[in-house]
């Protein structure tokens, strides 16, 4: 193995905010969708060169890395792409908030289905749009889309399906037949598809993404597609994101709604982009085999009987386990899992009933998640 993910990093002393929330207390946090690994050496490298630079003016993308995101689409997922369809963004939550705003107009109806990542719920409000949720169904033990639940949530108000594919927080990678579904849900209400794709290079089964649009140019004329390199490659803190959106008028709408507001994407950004795109494969491919391990690692205790009112489905991408903890009747799950020195996400934010899931981030080394899980078992037997 050429990287070193069981190296422990000290975060505590870093700007990080994954780590401060817990400041001065044995809480591990297992929360917010970020890493504690170093990036790929590659990007380091490349950051570390521009910073020798010295100059830090204003910037835009550069030719390499437009030639880099066109080959990096199209090389991981078979998706030829034109660079004129690329608008980069300084992260995807405001990809999805500018999506919101993007097309028809106040009190629009903007559909998605939960639980799911929370500002998939808050962007089209803050956009002076309605959201409306329709529940997923777990269905042998498998979290689906549920369209009869999501048609009969639709009404003539309603302009915009936002997808997550992988998806936070149930771990889903979608069958190409499922996301023929998602498709065809959409073009037979007329609604604008947002796709955010931010998780698709952290596909941990053997399941090939398939960036909706890919689907049909009947598909792609309607879809505006969120990437990043930010949660594959571990960078969210350098804010750099991109939109692909082939339709010229969407993107017009897109742009139009983005203008004087949402600022360029810092230099530092772009380059790390380039970077990890071009070359932080090899790195990719062992943080999967290191993730894997990580989640068959939770997996087997809670199949294994050691985390008894716990239970869970299976996860086939990201780094995100979405704990279904209802058997334990907790008034206040939060509370009780950091009194523990747990710190997870709690779920209700993600459209769960209050105190039945919580999401835990295994982005981190084996010890310590070998030590989270000893902490729940102590915590499960301390009840
Ligand atoms: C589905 C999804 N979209 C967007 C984001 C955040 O993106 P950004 O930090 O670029 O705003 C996350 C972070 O966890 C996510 O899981």
């Amino acid at each position: 193995m050429k990287f070193d993910f069981d190296r422990p990093i000290d975060r505590a002393a870093s700007d990080s905010r994954k780590w401060n929330r817990y400041a001065g207390r044995d809480v591990l946090p297992l929360w917010i969708a970020d890493m504690d690994f170093a990036a790929p050496t590659a990007v380091i490298d490349a950051l570390r060169a521009r910073v020798e630079h010295g100059v830090f003016g204003y910037g835009y993308e550069t030719r390499g890395l437009k030639e880099a995101t066109v080959e990096y689409v199209a090389r991981r997922y078979g998706w030829t792409i034109e660079e004129s369809w690329v608008v980069w963004l300084p992260g995807l939550v405001c990809g999805l908030n500018v999506a919101a705003a993007a097309t028809g107009e106040a009190d629009d109806e903007v559909l998605c289905a939960t639980p799911v990542y929370p500002p998939f719920m808050s962007a089209p409000t803050n956009q002076r749009r309605r959201t409306v949720t329709a529940p997923m169904a777990l269905r042998g033990g498998r979290w689906e889309l549920d369209f009869d639940a999501l048609t009969r949530a639709v009404t003539p108000r309603t302009k915009q399906f936002f997808l997550c594919s992988p998806h936070n927080p149930v771990g889903r990678a979608f069958s190409r037949a499922e996301l023929e579904q998602v498709a065809a849900f959409c073009i037979r209400h007329n609604l604008v598809l947002v796709s955010d794709e931010i998780h698709c290079d952290l596909v941990l089964d053997d399941i090939a993404h398939v960036p909706i649009a890919r689907l049909s140019p009947e598909v792609a004329a309607r879809t505006i597609t969120l990437m990043a390199p930010s949660k594959t490659y571990n960078v969210p803190g350098l804010g750099c994101s991109f939109a692909i959106i082939p339709d010229a008028k969407l993107r017009a709408g897109f742009t139009r709604a983005a203008q004087g507001i949402v600022p360029d994407v810092n230099v530092l950004g772009y380059i790390a982009c380039e970077a990890a795109m071009r070359h932080g494969e090899p790195w990719r491919q062992e943080l999967l085999a290191y993730l894997r391990g990580n989640r068959d690692l939770i997996e087997q205790t809670v199949t294994r009987g050691a985390l008894p009112g716990i239970t869970m489905t299976h996860v086939e991408a990201t780094y995100l386990a979405w704990l279904n903890i209802e058997q334990l009747q907790l008034t206040n799950a939060y509370a009780f899992f950091e009194q523990h020195g747990l710190g997870f996400s709690e779920g209700a934010p993600f459209g769960a009933a209050k105190d039945t899931h919580v999401r835990l981030n295994f982005g981190c080394t084996r010890a310590t998640l070998t030590e989270a899980l000893a902490r729940l078992q102590r915590a499960l037997a301390a009840r």
